[in-house]
């Protein structure tokens, strides 16, 4: 693999591979001195035109990790101001030396812009209403971890499935993985076709919610909604909100997501803290593990790991690693 831009790029198998992999990073990142220097030598560029918390400061969180050099793009502080096309900004920051671009765009179809104008990975970290793929493997290692696997598994996806990339994303990957995925929203949070997904549509919340293996909160995208979608934000909550009353009519096993920001008191109408198997910080946590094993996978190409018990190096394709130096 030499980018990640969809889920659509990933098989299952390579799936899998992905998810054993972030056990060994976790691995890695539990340890006193949570640091290999498997990429050493590699430069990783963070290009945000888009806000982020999570996604960002994991991956850069996890290409220290690896030991490789890291350098963040801000468009607030960027020649962008100054009129900079993406292509220039790109072909720039190329040609200081960079093994991969990290993307996150508004725009739909931007890291495979960048992908052809540059010699470097990319990976897609959120391109508009498109794709986030390392959202959906981080929720997929998530509910492996706390449920096993995904085989059979019921999961409802609920909310602004039109806006929300992370749902994109999540279907494919979860349905690869065996599980059943239900649409819970209005039809006007629904894209307005869905040939090809491999759902069903659940109109209400409470038709599902004592039957669910995962609950998956959408965050309502209302940066990206330039009309009134739903009656008002009280409606929604009232017949799409986890509320107090839907949380203890969860099965116990069953756990909650929400790939975050959360807004508190819409779909989130419960506190966390109180629900019994509440995965959100956990999926957080997750992302470091997972992106480290993105990078891995991508950037130390045939790589192996001798021993991620004690303290020896990973060693990667050190041809591979020479090559891109
Ligand atoms: N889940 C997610 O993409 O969060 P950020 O926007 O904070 O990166």
């Amino acid at each position: 693999m030499k980018h990640l831009r969809s889920t659509e790029e990933l098989t299952p198998e390579d799936i899998d591979r992905l998810l054993v992999l972030a056990d060994s990073m976790a691995e890695i990142s539990a340890r006193p001195v949570p640091k290999v220097p498997a990429l050493r030598g590699i430069t990783v560029a963070t290009l945000f035109f888009e806000d982020s918390t999570r996604t960002r400061l994991s991956f850069d969180t996890a290409a220290r990790r690896l030991s490789a050099d890291t350098m963040n793009f801000s468009v607030s502080t960027s020649s962008v101001n100054k009129g900079e096309s993406l292509r220039d900004t790109v072909e720039t920051i190329a040609a200081m030396g960079v093994d991969a671009f990290i993307v996150r765009h508004k725009s739909s179809g931007v890291p495979w812009q960048v992908s052809a104008w540059t010699t470097a990975s990319v990976i897609n970290a959120g391109d508009g209403w498109h794709q986030h793929p390392t959202q959906a493997l981080l929720d997929a290692y998530t509910i492996r971890g706390a449920l096993g696997s995904l085989d059979g598994l019921r999961i409802a996806v609920v909310g602004d499935v039109c806006h929300s990339r992370v749902a994109r994303s999540d279907v494919d990957v979860f349905t690869k993985l065996g599980a059943s995925v239900s649409l819970v929203a209005p039809a006007t949070l629904l894209p307005p076709s869905l040939e090809g997904w491999p759902v069903t549509v659940v109109p209400e919340l409470d038709d599902v919610v004592a039957d669910v293996d995962v609950l998956y909160l959408l965050r309502m995208q209302r940066e990206r909604t330039s009309e009134a979608l739903v009656p008002s934000m009280r409606e929604y909550t009232a017949r799409f909100g986890l509320t107090p009353e839907r949380a203890a009519r969860l099965p116990e096993h069953a756990l909650v997501m929400h790939p975050g920001p959360m807004n508190r008191g819409v779909e989130m109408a419960v506190d966390p803290t109180e629900l019994r198997r509440s995965m959100i910080t956990a999926q957080v946590a997750n992302g470091v593990a997972v992106r480290m094993a993105v990078l891995y996978d991508l950037l130390a190409g045939s790589a192996r790991i001798p021993d991620l018990a004690g303290t020896a190096e990973i060693t990667g394709d050190t041809a591979a690693t020479e090559a891109r130096r």
